[in-house]
């Protein structure tokens, strides 16, 4: 496997390069749930890139940026032994600059849900995926249907600026318990991590009464949050796959999401109908 960590050489690199190109942007910290995607990318493509880049946009003042999990040692070997080609390590100078170009998030799908309670986050999401898409020029790139808001503005850009990347969305990865696996995992104590477990409950029950033919939004949001009780709820909502409000749950066109904080830590999930 190729470590590269300046853009203009990865560039070079991949110039001239016929194959198909894979590519998975991360943050690092790398657990199951970053590996399904790179195994998804390894089965589909010739040559496979991962990113590691802890985007300092993204992050508000006073969040997690300075202590965010980084593991850089064992996620080197946690890509190489699973068969990437090359793993791309830039440093914050390498990526941004000073008086920037940027990429701004839609006014309404971009300040929605984790948007309202992180105002801006997404800017700085589409902002480092425009430029690793741009120094990467993959033929399909990867991400979480977990991040189901992130998913959503990334194809929405790729669409609304003509870019020509294929975006593949891949499912969500779990614990055996159930929940959904987050490098942010590692911040909960013990007792957090059991009611942590609430979150995928609520979305199992939600799977259930839907299941018995119960569609009703609002009649699913309140077993929901009887289930999530006790948790500082951000949002439960069920939206179209198009993120607008429905009051019914559509199969094939539905997404549940929930982000709520147990102790200090923010947690989403979701589930695809
Ligand atoms: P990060 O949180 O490291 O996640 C990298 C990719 O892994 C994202 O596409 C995310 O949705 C996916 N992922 C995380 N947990 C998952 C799980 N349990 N199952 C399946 N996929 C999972 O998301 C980011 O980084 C950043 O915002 C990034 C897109 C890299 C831009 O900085």
């Amino acid at each position: 496997m190729k470590i590269i960590s300046n853009p203009k050489e990865l560039k070079e690199y991949l110039k001239n390069n016929d194959k198909t190109i894979g590519f998975v942007p991360t943050m690092g910290a790398l657990h199951e749930g970053h590996l399904s995607l790179i195994k998804e990318a390894i089965a589909e493509n010739e040559l496979v890139v991962v990113s590691i880049f802890v985007n300092p946009t993204q992050f508000l003042k006073g969040e997690d940026l300075d202590s965010y999990p980084r593991k850089d040692e064992a996620d080197k070997k946690i890509c190489s032994l699973s068969g990437v080609d090359i793993l791309f390590f830039p440093h914050a100078n390498d990526i941004y600059g000073e008086d920037e170009v940027s990429v701004i998030a839609p006014n309404v799908r971009g300040y929605v849900l984790e948007g309202m309670s992180r105002p801006g986050h997404f800017n700085g999401v589409l902002t480092v995926v425009m430029k690793l898409l741009n120094i990467v020029e993959p033929t399909n790139a990867y991400f979480g249907k977990k991040d189901a808001q992130q998913l959503n503005l990334i194809t929405l850009m790729v669409k609304q600026l003509f870019m020509s990347v294929n975006i593949v969305a891949v499912d969500t990865a779990r614990e055996s318990d159930g929940l959904a696996m987050s490098s942010r995992n590692v911040y909960l104590s013990k007792d957090e991590r059991v009611e942590a477990l609430k979150i995928s409950s609520s979305l199992q029950i939600a799977f259930g009464m839907v299941t018995k033919g119960i569609l009703d939004s609002d009649e699913i949001i309140v077993k929901m949050r009887e289930k999530l009780s006790g948790l500082e709820i951000s949002y439960v909502e069920i939206l179209s796959r198009e993120f607008e409000i429905i009051r019914h749950v559509e199969i094939g066109n539905s997404v549940i999401l929930v982000e709520a904080k147990v102790g200090d830590t923010r947690l989403l999930d979701n589930i695809w109908l």
